[in-house]
């Protein structure tokens, strides 16, 4: 089943007085399976946060439709599996954090017999036990993060939507959260990730979408989104032939200390020179693929701002 659903969602605001309308999100096409942690990447304004909003019916998209579990957002019923982690947690900071947990477990109807044990799980989880009784005006950044996230689990819910979960998190608090989402993945949820902290989403993302001025840049696996990778691959010599079907390419042949280098800027490029070398018997000696991260992904995705 398909956990997230747009359909070409736009959003535009308009100013009240001067009518200047910002477009945060245009045309935004994107499937979410269930059981995926799905990475959404993107600049400051790049229309995150905008996005998750109509994915939680906060705001309206202007055009265009959005589902969770194949029902429309709008609907009550579908939002009650449904847990949220907002960008900047506002909580309730008189309570006491096992307090506070239990309130929001009473409000989103976790039966008083479990509430207990509920809380007290999660408050082990999150390594909140010692803070437990302390009031959560009295939380650091990183405590009040770890709460926020405590209660947008405390439903159990089948799909959790956190909008830049880690950003006060310190190393060690984030490899936390990595085990529980990892774990939350082996239980068959599914997790709706927005983050700037690039080498998080690769550890622990299935996909990702890339996002640039409200529009979808990149969209799939780590290893889709690395097709771009530049490789070389080294040979001895190589019949007449294959050089012709070389030289239409937008391979370069190097010769070098007896051995020839075909540098090739793609991996498509790659495999169908490995095959055109295959076929007319040249053996490669030494093959060399560039590993590209995330954050090479993410920077040949999105256009550079201008430069100050
Ligand atoms: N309520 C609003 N009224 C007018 N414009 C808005 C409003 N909310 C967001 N915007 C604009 O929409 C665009 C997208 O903002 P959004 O908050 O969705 O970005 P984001 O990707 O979450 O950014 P960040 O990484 O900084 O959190 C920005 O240009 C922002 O100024
Ligand atoms: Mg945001």
């Amino acid at each position: 089943m398909i956990a997230i659903r747009t359909e070409n969602i736009c959003k535009t605001y308009t100013g009240r007085l001067s009518r200047h309308e910002t477009s945060a999100v245009r045309m935004l096409d994107l499937e979410v399976k269930e059981g995926e942690i799905f990475g959404f990447l993107g600049p400051n304004g790049a229309g995150k946060t905008t996005t998750i909003h109509m994915l939680l019916n906060l705001i309206r998209p202007t055009s265009g439709a959005a589902y969770l579990f194949d029902r429309p957002v709008a609907e009550t019923e579908v939002r009650r599996r449904l847990g949220y982690l907002p960008e900047s947690v506002n909580l309730h900071t008189y309570y006491r954090g096992r307090e506070l947990l239990n309130f929001y477990a009473a409000l989103c109807g976790v039966p008083v017999e479990k509430r207990a044990r509920r809380v007290g799980d999660l408050l082990k989880l999150l390594n909140l036990e010692e803070a437990a009784e302390k009031r959560v005006a009295k939380y650091s950044k990183g405590m009040s993060q770890r709460i926020g996230f405590a209660q947008a689990m405390i439903h159990d819910p089948d799909l959790l939507i956190l909008d830049e979960p880690t950003a006060s998190l310190d190393p060690v608090g984030r490899k936390e959260l990595h085990d529980v989402l990892l774990e939350l993945k082996q239980r068959g949820k599914t997790v709706f990730i927005s983050s700037h902290i690039l080498s998080e989403i690769e550890t622990v993302c299935d996909r990702v979408a890339i996002l640039q001025n409200g529009e979808l840049k990149r969209v799939g696996t780590l290893r889709e989104l690395s097709a771009d990778k530049r490789s070389r691959l080294m040979v001895k010599s190589f019949p007449a032939p294959v050089m012709e079907a070389l030289s239409a390419t937008a391979a370069e042949v190097t010769l070098a200390q007896g051995r020839i280098t075909i540098r090739c800027p793609n991996e498509a490029l790659r495999q169908t020179i490995e095959e055109l070398l295959q076929r007319h018997g040249v053996e490669i000696l030494h093959r060399e693929i560039e590993a590209q991260s995330l954050e090479q992904i993410f920077f040949s995705s999105i256009t550079p701002p201008p430069k100050l």
